[in-house]
């Protein structure tokens, strides 16, 4: 597969330069594809209060549902993870990323492996590159997680990333009650059914990029996910998320989290609510951080659409299997939109 760049140390040694590799064709540009992301600028994804769903808001919850109908993503505030939490998190991630290549290269990706410092999803040499570093550890259940390559340095990294890890993992659970609430099912019909769920958590640090509008920071993508939560730092935009056909910039909002549906409830749910389409773009001067968390089922669940969302006017679309085999399959593809989701057809 040979070597993949560090995309810090390429600006650093000499940042004028952006290789071939990661120059994108025409319409896979951060402004090409010719759709109209000017008008959709204006547009913002839905905001959910968690705090008013708790509470048993009727009209919240039906916030929810359009923003998991029409959307696929919106951003939760009062939502009980601790802004402390969150910024020491990010704080001790950024620190991580501002290490010396040699450290950094101690918790190595293996070639085709998933967790570690690297980038994963790179499997050919004529693939494009993303304009991104990344950290990705998995993190429950236990017999996951890879204790080698969690980062002794900066201190307090690991402690800090279990305490982080607990927080999300309540409000997955939180969000998928309610989620099915949306659905009319049993609210813990999705936790029932999850097993042990598999949670894994990916840094992305996007540096400064010289050539912005010819590189993507983040190949577009759906998540193999039931539901992912992302934390971003605030200092300007860089996720965009495809709505309608053109590309939706979510734009940060202080102390909250962006959730987007995953491929596992879109299969659940027999495509009702959709697994979107997002990639990250690169900034010329600033650089970007963001904490993704993964949550899906146990490995040995089988999946398909559940009963409740087979009729004869939606038959069903996808086939049963085991969400192990599609996870496989997920970190085996590379980033290509929706494509990974064809597995289940
Ligand atoms: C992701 O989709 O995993 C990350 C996108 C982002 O960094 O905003
Ligand atoms: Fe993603």
């Amino acid at each position: 597969i040979g070597q993949v760049d560090d995309v810090q140390e390429l600006q650093r040694v000499c940042f004028a330069t952006v290789p071939e590799r990661y120059i994108r064709d025409g319409d896979d540009r951060p402004g090409g594809g010719g759709g109209d992301d000017d008008v959709r600028a204006q547009q913002r994804i839905p905001v959910i209060d968690l705090g008013e769903l708790l509470r048993g808001g009727e009209e919240e919850l039906d916030k929810l549902r359009l923003a998991c109908e029409e959307w696929g993503f919106f951003q939760v505030v009062n939502h009980g993870v601790e802004e402390e939490v969150m910024y020491e998190m990010e704080k001790l991630a950024r620190e991580f990323f501002m290490l010396p290549l040699e450290e950094k290269e101690k918790y190595p990706m293996a070639p085709g492996g998933i967790q570690g410092y690297g980038h994963a999803f790179v499997f050919s040499e004529d693939q494009k590159l993303d304009w991104c570093n990344m950290l990705a550890l998995g993190v429950e259940p236990a017999f996951i997680r890879q204790p080698k390559l969690w980062p002794t340095t900066p201190t307090n990294f690991s402690q800090t990333l279990e305490k982080y890890s607990i927080k999300i993992r309540e409000l997955c659970l939180r969000l998928l009650t309610h989620i099915a609430e949306t659905l009319d099912l049993q609210p813990e019909r999705f936790n029932g059914m999850f097993g042990e769920a598999v949670q894994a958590v990916r840094m992305n640090f996007y540096p400064p990029c010289p050539r912005p509008e010819m590189v993507l920071g983040l190949s577009a993508h759906s998540d193999g996910s039931a539901v992912t939560v992302l934390q971003q730092d605030t200092a300007f935009p860089g996720l965009q998320v495809l709505k309608d056909g053109a590309w939706v910039t979510v734009q940060p909002i202080r102390h909250a989290l962006v959730i987007n549906v995953g491929d596992t409830l879109e299969v659940l749910t027999n495509g009702r609510y959709k697994s979107i389409e997002h990639r990250a773009v690169a900034n010329g001067e600033l650089d970007r951080l963001s904490v993704v968390t993964f949550y899906a089922p146990a490995y040995d669940v089988e999946l398909g659409p559940l009963p409740e969302f087979v009729t004869d006017e939606e038959p069903c679309r996808y086939r049963r299997y085991n969400h192990g085999e599609y996870s496989r399959h997920y970190v085996t593809s590379r980033l290509q939109g929706k494509k990974t989701l064809e597995f289940a057809k």
